[in-house]
């Protein structure tokens, strides 16, 4: 079986919480290895669950203080639980217990947990516990039903002995078991992408004429932010290498932000080697002015004359000096012939695939929403209808790992 990547949660925030219950004094535990993954943790405890694990171990092994109360007497600040219900793409509730739960089902919001949890955007999840007859009782059942109805999950507790003595289903799933759930999670261990370490590169280029002016063109850098995003998701590594632009990919992406051509070129052939794929989704300059004045050129009343030189191919000499088991994805974008210009681009810089889009009211640079092409070199055709950028990418990945990693 394939082993998710050592820090698979590299970025991730994850919120928990604990509600009071004995196996409260397992969640330090759960705590370490989620930060041991890379996890960012914050931790949220009702007032019962202190009486069973302390704030004090929880804050040193998340490395963040612990919320329980709505206000915090000492600096007299209200903790703020639509921050963090916010900031966190996973909750997990650990131990849940009959009262956390019931709780959590109608909607109640008497402690802060409570709050963050109605707050939340992000997956939540449960890892019940409680003594057996109390698990087994109708209206714990019907609870957990009504949680899962209402797009909650549920870590389901195991077999064994009760902190009551009475042996049965109820004890809280062990910490390995829920940071395993959370892992696979955000990096399922049959993606096709785990273990593949993917480079996409993604915005404009700037090519300086003086200190204070360049010339670019209008991508955004969005579409590949998109890609790079989903396919970390996904569990690939991903190395972004990112053009200027004032978007940024969330943490678990490792960003390597550039400005010229020529800069991106020597960013791509440091990562190249250890890449198994490269998607080339920048917009780069074809040419940038032969020399930078150093200082800011000054007006005047003459014309101005900028002897622009090409830049390097970027994508031919990536595809020129690949691996043989190395992949390469180019973008072609064009205002007229996109198909036809793309399929000649696909052949003769010898890429694998292309993904082609052109330049439209809702296409293309600067919007939200794409329509693509994506060809193999093999002749498979993928066409895409006019989507969301952020619903496009997961279409992308998910027909590349078709072709190339099925
Ligand atoms: C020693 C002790 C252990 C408890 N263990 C559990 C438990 O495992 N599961 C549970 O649902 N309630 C358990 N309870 C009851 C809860 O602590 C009680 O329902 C409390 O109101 C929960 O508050 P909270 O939901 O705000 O954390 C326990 C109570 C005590 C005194």
């Amino acid at each position: 079986m394939l082993q998710p990547p050592k820090l698979a949660l590299k970025g991730r925030n994850i919120l928990v919480g604990i509600s009071g219950g004995i196996a409260a004094y397992k969640i330090p535990q759960l705590v370490r290895l989620l930060k041991a993954s890379g996890a960012n943790v914050r931790v949220i405890t009702t007032e019962m669950a202190l009486r069973f694990v302390t704030a004090e171990t929880l804050s040193v092994v998340s490395e963040n203080p612990v919320l329980t109360p709505f206000f915090d007497p000492e600096a007299k600040t209200w903790n703020n639980h639509v921050d963090l219900g916010l900031w966190a793409d996973a909750m997990l509730i650990a131990p849940c217990g009959a009262n956390t739960l019931s709780k959590l089902v109608n909607g109640q919001c008497d402690n802060l947990l409570l709050t963050a949890f109605l707050s939340a955007r992000c997956p939540v999840w449960i890892a019940p516990a409680m003594d057996l007859d109390m698990f087994q009782n109708p209206a714990v059942q019907q609870n957990l039903k009504a949680f899962q109805n209402n797009g909650g999950h549920t870590i389901e507790p195991e077999e064994g002995p009760l902190a009551s003595g009475l042996v049965g289903k109820g004890r809280m799933a062990e910490p390995e078991t829920l940071a395993a759930v959370l892992i696979d999670h955000f990096c399922p261990s049959d993606s096709p992408w785990v273990g593949k370490t993917v480079l996409v590169t993604a915005g404009p280029t700037h090519e300086a004429i003086d200190p204070v002016r360049f010339i670019g063109n209008r991508s955004s850098g969005l579409m590949g932010i998109e890609l790079a995003e989903h396919l970390a998701r996904c569990g690939a590594q991903v190395h972004l290498v990112l053009g200027p632009t004032h978007l940024q990919a969330s943490s678990w992406v490792e960003t390597h932000r550039v400005e010229s051509a020529l800069d991106m070129l020597e960013a791509c052939q440091h990562l190249q080697a250890s890449c198994d794929m490269i998607i080339m989704a920048a917009a780069v300059a074809d040419y940038r002015p032969e020399t930078a004045s150093k200082q800011k050129i000054k007006k005047s009343e003459a014309s101005l004359e900028l002897q622009l030189i090409p830049n390097p191919d970027i994508l031919s000499q990536l595809s020129h000096q690949r691996s043989k088991d190395q992949c390469i994805v180019g973008f072609a974008l064009e205002t007229e012939n996109a198909e036809a210009y793309g399929q000649a681009k696909l052949h003769k810089k010898k890429l694998d695939a292309i993904v082609i889009n052109q330049a439209g009211p809702e296409t293309g640079f600067g919007h939200s929403t794409n329509k693509v092409i994506l060809l193999h070199a093999n002749g498979q055709r993928m066409e895409s209808p006019l989507m969301n950028k952020s619903q496009l990418a997961p279409l992308l990945i998910d027909t590349l790992a078709e072709w190339f990693y099925a």
